[in-house]
């Protein structure tokens, strides 16, 4: 296994039997609506932004405890944005994580609620924290000009092409906003300083980005049996994405060229203390799934 490969399967025990503990607090809830959650939530999936939020968190104090509660509640942020996203009225897709998805499952109406619920006991987890910078951090990287907002600028796009320009505003919001939160809220638990916080912004930016190009090219060139998820999404609904714009290779050097300044950024860190962030910065664009 890679550096990368290890870190993440550690991270992702540590997050999976977090949010098992979580689900089990539901006890009394209606059963079909946890099932549905429950389904998504344990369904697979890299863990990609606990293991980011880890990874700050530790590298700024030594220790990913302090992490824990953003790191389950951006997870469940995140499931709740992939089962939505899958809907018929947003992207229409069958499968995710290698599992038909929440409404093919549910139906839509249990799925819709699904989500919400995710979203919404996402911020009762981090209340835990009793940080409100931290519950301010993800509910803006979410909300308006993050995530959501990012969602309906990518399906205004099917109907008004963007410009690269345009393009790159809507990864950094659908996306990158989430990616960028992962490692903000693990390094403000780990408690940097702003010096620290900058640089991790920085890199957190740069990933998040180049991220979603490695997302648009694997809709390409991916296999289906390994990305968990159906091959050509995207041409199907008419979006726009970096292949689209500039063509696989160029889209690869721009992800590659992000990459390098994530990787920069992490230069006032030490090296041994970074190296989990540098290689999960290099696993973004070099992963299959
Ligand atoms: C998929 O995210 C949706 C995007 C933001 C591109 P991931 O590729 O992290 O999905 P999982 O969590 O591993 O399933
Ligand atoms: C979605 O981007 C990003 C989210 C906020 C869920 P995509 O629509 O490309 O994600 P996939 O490819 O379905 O995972
Ligand atoms: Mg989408
Ligand atoms: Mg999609
Ligand atoms: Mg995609």
């Amino acid at each position: 296994l890679s550096e990368a490969d290890s870190f993440l399967e550690a991270k992702a025990l540590r997050v999976e039997a977090a949010l098992r503990t979580i689900v089990n607090t539901w006890a009394g809830a209606p059963p079909l609506l946890v099932e549905a959650m429950a389904y998504s939530l344990f369904a697979g999936g890299k863990r990609l932004r606990p293991a980011l939020a880890f990874g700050a968190c530790e590298l700024i104090c030594g220790d990913d405890a302090p992490a824990l509660p953003a790191a389950c509640a951006i997870e469940m942020i995140h499931t709740y944005s992939l089962i939505h996203d899958d809907l018929p009225a947003m992207d229409d897709d069958d499968l995710r994580r290698g599992m038909p998805t929440c409404h093919v499952k549910f139906g839509e109406a249990t799925a819709i609620l699904a989500g919400d619920t995710l979203m919404t006991m996402a911020f009762d987890v981090l209340a835990d924290t009793g940080r409100t910078d931290v519950i301010r951090e993800v509910a803006r990287a979410s909300g308006v000009n993050g995530m959501a907002g990012g969602q309906i600028l990518d399906l205004e796009a099917e109907e008004n092409p963007v410009d690269l320009a345009g393009l790159q505003a809507i990864h950094r919001a659908k996306t990158g906003a989430l990616i960028r939160c992962s490692v903000r809220t693990g390094a403000m638990l780990g408690g940097a300083d702003a010096a620290q916080l900058d640089a991790l912004t920085r890199y957190g930016e740069a990933i998040g980005l180049a991220f979603q190009i490695a997302d648009d090219v694997l809709d390409i060139v991916g296999v289906e049996a390994d990305i968990g998820k159906p091959v050509g999404s995207d041409a199907k609904s008419h979006k726009v994405t970096y292949p689209v714009l500039v063509g696989i290779d160029e889209s690869r050097r721009l992800a590659n060229e992000a990459i390098d300044e994530a990787i920069d950024a992490l230069a006032p860190f030490d090296p041994t203390r970074a190296a989990s962030l540098r290689a999960l910065a290099t696993y973004i664009i070099e992963r299959d799934k």
